[in-house]
């Protein structure tokens, strides 16, 4: 067989792991060929190609970002795009994709195979928002690296009496906020599934500085205040018609300075949450991802995703993981409040 493979979507740590698994099992074991499709749903759309074999994937397992590069097109939204990437597909005589991205990459995957496409999902996000799977690798990494920013912002709080305000992506989930809170000993955590409300993220605060340490505040992309507490600028929207996210640490910062007198600083980790090198786990996660991929392909089991269920890699079909948005679970939500304030 001949098999393209790409990436779509906000690139994560992780990616050049599946590659390489896809293609070494692959064409050692299965003796498939392959191409690489360039920048995501733009390279079978727009014929963008490249090569994709055993030496193309030499050294990539600790390499961040993808190979193959990525971007947010998507062919629903083009005229005839669907069968613009039929015809080149064709054209290349590609007889299976394995699509590899988050729910927007994944959903146009549901749409292709439901139009006979014959495609393999993998999921990819550092949000892991993606439902019918425990875990997307990406999560872990971007949780290490907020957790080490939380660790260090602890001192410089300290030294200067500050409220320092971490904000971290996640989109409309709140699962690096809550891991990486957690881990990092955050004395506020607000997250997207939560709104929250700003005199009780003030009293938090007082609270702290009352207990003679310095409060740090995580707070997701997503979170959003109480109804009509804070007026919130609305962002650009993506070709999948998802709002630019950002902005709400700066936001809040000014409210709790406005409130308790404090200062209050913002750091904002944004991208620098998903660069870099992969997490043993990641890689570990990407890996497994890859081989069970490339097994799905061979055995010709279209529409699915790969997905881990435990300790388990399962397939489960495409459409089950993108339809809903796997958020984060209130009643862990509630289990961490014990250390707010
Ligand atoms: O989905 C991954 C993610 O990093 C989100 O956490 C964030 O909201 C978004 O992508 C940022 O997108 P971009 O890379 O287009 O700025």
């Amino acid at each position: 067989m001949r098999i393209g493979v790409l990436t779509g979507g906000g690139d994560c740590p992780g990616l050049n792991a599946v590659i390489r698994a896809v293609v070494r099992k692959g064409v050692q074991e299965y003796g498939h060929e392959f191409v690489g499709f360039r920048d995501g749903w733009k390279g079978p759309l727009e014929r963008l190609t490249k090569p994709l074999g055993i030496p193309e994937v030499r050294g990539i397992l600790p390499r961040g970002g993808t190979i193959l590069g990525s971007s947010r097109t998507n062919p629903i939204k083009v005229e005839g795009g669907i069968e613009r990437v039929r015809d080149n597909l064709r054209a290349e005589g590609v007889d299976a994709l394995i699509a590899i991205g988050g729910e927007d990459t994944l959903g146009v995957a549901t749409r292709l195979a439901a139009e006979g496409i014959q495609v393999v999902g993998v999921p990819k996000t550092i949000d892991n928002d993606l439902n019918a799977t425990d875990y997307t690798f990406g999560f872990d990494t971007a949780v290490h690296v907020a957790t080490e920013a939380i660790d260090r912002l602890h001192t410089t709080a300290e030294s200067h009496s500050r409220v320092l305000i971490v904000e971290v992506m996640g989109r409309h989930a709140g699962w690096i906020a809550l891991h990486s809170g957690m881990a990092g000993g955050a004395n506020v955590v607000l997250i997207p599934e939560v709104n929250f409300d700003i005199d009780e993220v003030c009293g938090w605060i007082e609270s702290r500085f009352a207990a003679s340490y310095a409060p740090i505040v995580v707070v997701a992309e997503g979170a959003q205040p109480k109804d009509g507490q804070i007026e919130l600028l609305t962002g650009e929207l993506d070709a999948f018609g998802h709002v630019r996210l950002g902005g709400i640490g700066e936001v809040l910062a000014k409210e709790i300075e406005k409130r308790t007198g404090k200062e209050a600083r913002t750091t904002v980790l944004g991208h620098v949450q998903r660069g870099g090198t992969p997490s043993p786990y990641d890689r570990w996660l990407a890996t497994r991802f890859g081989l069970h991929a490339i097994d799905a392909v061979h055995e010709g089991d279209w529409g699915k995703m790969v997905a881990l269920r435990g300790t388990d890699i399962v397939r489960v079909p495409l459409a089950e993981a993108t339809t809903t948005l796997k958020t984060f679970p209130l009643s862990l939500y509630d289990e961490a409040k014990v250390f707010f304030g």
